[in-house]
């Protein structure tokens, strides 16, 4: 009885299998699904046979197509494929810094340090920096990777609620903490699209000496005068916020991410950042086309007018036509569903009208916020964000 009870307990097969039964009856199965490029905002899946306008990804201003990206992928294999090492060993080539000199140029910053991806920078510099003596404070609606850094980092962890900048100070005001205050919030919202206050943020960091930290993923590219995210839209440098995190796999159409920001900071996390120093440095080829992608956004303004012109285009369109969107001037522009398989059902009503608008479900998003996250794309034309339009107009969306 004893034996067969423990091995009841230890069968790993059967806690998969519940487990997976639970995501089932909650309609929060996924699945990887391939789909082959065909056009500039087309993709083809070849399983059933549709070509889908695509209004789900982030690849705003359509780069990762961009002939000057794939030329530089394939003109720097010579540098060698992979880099044999992490950055700290023997990893670091040419590319590498001339990538890391060159961000921080663009972004007006002392210093630039890069990682593998904005996951892998996000929880490296959360963990590396918020010791046991500090506190850290994080919006209730940030990325995943902010979560989970805060989770590995030793500090206590405070949740603010979202864009709630009082309630941010009282947290702050309220902690006991001799260290520092580390203060994190992503600047425009992955799964809301909407744009943290971050010059309120600014002034409660400095009136408090805390260190504000801004990972502006969807902000870059899209908002400011230059592309250079929401604080150059905000008009904050690095002396507001130290340190700004961006990522390659959004609107430079690649994959990777920096942090750029105050010198002696970005020093220290290249010290101490575990996902710097215990991972193999990004493939030459790849930093290289990093660094083309940035001058290719700097050189092709028209991208980003055309992004925020489709953007501004979609917004008063949608409103007309009654389909509530979530309040949001970025190249995110969400339905809220609530449920999760009437969003399940949207997205196939959608895919039947040859429009790909994933539904996003939790854990992604809170319990009861699931929702259909379109993005916008410089290459979409009129004719495609109209088509998206009618399509959801016939829905029947929660008002
Ligand atoms: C705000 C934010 N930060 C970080 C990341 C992670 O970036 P990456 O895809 O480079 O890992 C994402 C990606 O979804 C994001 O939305």
């Amino acid at each position: 009885m004893m034996a067969s009870a423990m091995t009841a307990q230890l069968d790993w097969s059967a806690t998969i299998q519940q487990r997976q039964q639970r995501l089932r009856a909650q309609h929060l199965c996924r699945q990887t699904q391939a789909y082959r490029v065909v056009g500039d905002v087309l993709l083809h899946d070849d399983r059933s046979g549709q070509t889908l306008i695509h209004f789900s990804g982030n690849d705003y201003l359509g780069l990762s197509q961009h002939p000057a990206l794939q030329a530089a992928l394939a003109s720097a294999a010579a540098a060698g494929s992979g880099s044999g090492a992490s950055r700290l060993v023997s990893g670091s080539r040419p590319e590498h810094d001339a990538l890391e000199q060159a961000l921080a140029e663009r972004f007006e910053r002392d210093a630039a340090l890069c990682f593998s991806s904005g996951f892998v920078a996000n929880v490296s510099v959360l963990q590396a920096l918020a010791q046991r003596e500090d506190v850290l404070l994080l919006d209730k609606l940030c990325h995943a990777s902010l979560i989970d850094g805060a989770r590995l980092a030793a500090a206590g962890c405070r949740r603010y609620r979202h864009n709630d900048v009082a309630h941010c100070r009282q947290l702050l005001l309220q902690s006991a903490r001799t260290g520092m205050r580390v203060l994190a919030s992503d600047g425009v919202f992955s799964m809301d699209g909407d744009q943290a206050p971050v010059q309120q943020l600014a002034a409660l960091a400095a009136a408090n000496r805390a260190l504000l930290i801004i990972d502006d993923a969807h902000g870059i590219g899209v908002l400011g005068e230059h592309g250079l995210g929401l604080l150059e839209q905000q008009g904050l440098g690095q002396q507001q916020v130290p340190l700004l995190i961006g990522t390659f796999g959004k609107s430079f159409g690649l994959a990777g991410a920096f942090i750029t920001g105050q010198a002696d900071l970005i020093d220290h996390l290249r010290n101490v950042c575990r996902g710097l120093i215990y991972t193999t440095a990004a493939p030459p080829p790849l930093v290289h086309a990093q660094r083309v992608s940035l001058r290719v956004q700097a050189e092709e303004g028209w991208r980003r007018e055309r992004l925020r012109e489709n953007i501004d285009w979609f917004v008063a369109h949608a409103n007309v036509a009654g389909v509530p969107l979530l309040p949001s001037h970025s190249a995110i522009q969400p339905v809220l569903i609530g449920d999760n398989q009437l969003a399940l059902q949207a997205q196939e009503a959608l895919r039947q009208q040859g429009l790909l608008v994933v539904a996003i479900r939790p854990p992604t998003v809170p319990q009861g916020t699931a929702r259909l996250r379109i993005t916008l794309s410089a290459l979409h034309s009129k004719r495609q964000l109209q088509q998206l339009i009618d399509a959801l107009s016939q829905l029947e969306l929660p008002a």
